[in-house]
């Protein structure tokens, strides 16, 4: 029999998963059991606390659902998503930001220079952009995945009144890397609040808005893929992300622009805003 005490509990714990058989697995395990053994000691936590933190859990797993997961959410709205997306930064290459819960595989593949305005409400936008390696190289067997939310601050998922896949598309860059695009100008809007997370923001008396931003992945054959955003520089909210997805460096001026022959090839108004997008992608490791 081994008598489990404070002393020895938590070697005990780690020593209960040191056959997992993947190293980095077992290496993650323990290193977990770790840090909430220490989080319960350092705090003291008590009997009401630990309950209300199993509760907590509960109600996150209830709203959850194919198409909501609160857990996503709560790691985004504590930084953790964040995090992990700066420790896997390369340098030289475009940062990472949140993927955030409206990216839906198997967007519509639209030709370079394609216009997604249609019936959209809000002001014309025009994104340039050109894919390259860390070296400046031009990729061109690039892909973009794009997604945004429309001029009422809604993802189509959010809201019957726009068409399926409205604002959203998937583009192979030309042989130089670039790629055009006409769209909308992005809009802020409020990370769903109706589920735990929601209690915990109101709790902490924090803002629930995200800055106005474009979505986007790139890949490309032997690169790391990039999941990203691109911010609009004008927003309010670019100090308050609840997500804290913001970079400098994925901060975007929307320029005036006013070229006829770009809008009359991109079906633009005479007068629209303009956004470079320089890309940069790592080698894979
Ligand atoms: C979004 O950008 O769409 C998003 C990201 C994190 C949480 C909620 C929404
Ligand atoms: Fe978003």
């Amino acid at each position: 029999m081994k008598n489990i005490t404070r002393e020895n509990l938590t070697d005990t714990v780690k020593s209960s998963f040191s056959q997992i058989d993947g190293e980095r697995q077992r290496h993650l395990v323990n290193r977990l059991v770790h840090h909430l053994h220490a989080f319960a000691s350092e705090t003291g936590l008590s009997h009401d606390e630990w309950r209300e933190g199993i509760a907590f859990l509960h109600r996150m797993a209830e709203i959850s659902s194919p198409s909501r997961s609160e857990f996503t959410l709560l790691s985004d709205v504590l930084g953790l998503s964040s995090l992990v997306d700066l420790l896997a930064a390369r340098p030289g290459a475009t940062e990472g930001s949140v993927l955030g819960p409206f990216h839906t595989r198997g967007s519509p593949w639209v030709d370079n220079g394609s216009n997604l305005i249609k019936d959209n409400p809000g002001e014309a936008v025009l994104i340039r952009g050109r894919v390259s390696d860390t070296e400046g190289q031009a990729l061109p067997k690039a892909t973009i995945d794009f997604w945004q939310n429309a001029d009422n601050g809604m993802y189509w998922q959010m809201d019957d009144s726009q068409p399926q896949d409205n604002l959203r598309c998937q583009i192979q860059v030309q042989a130089d890397g670039s790629f055009e695009l006409a769209t909308i100008r992005p809009r802020p809007y409020l990370v769903p609040t109706d589920g735990p997370v929601g209690e915990l923001l109101r709790l902490s008396h924090r803002d629930a808005w995200r800055p106005a931003h474009y979505h986007i992945i790139v890949e490309a054959p032997g690169h790391r893929s990039l999941i990203t955003e691109v911010f609009d520089a004008a927003d309010p909210w670019l100090d308050k992300d609840a997500v804290f997805g913001v970079r400098a460096s994925l901060v975007c001026d929307f320029q005036p622009a006013s070229d006829a022959a770009t809008a009359a090839r991109l079906g633009l108004p005479a007068q629209y805003l303009a956004v470079e997008l320089p890309i940069r992608l790592a080698r894979e490791d």
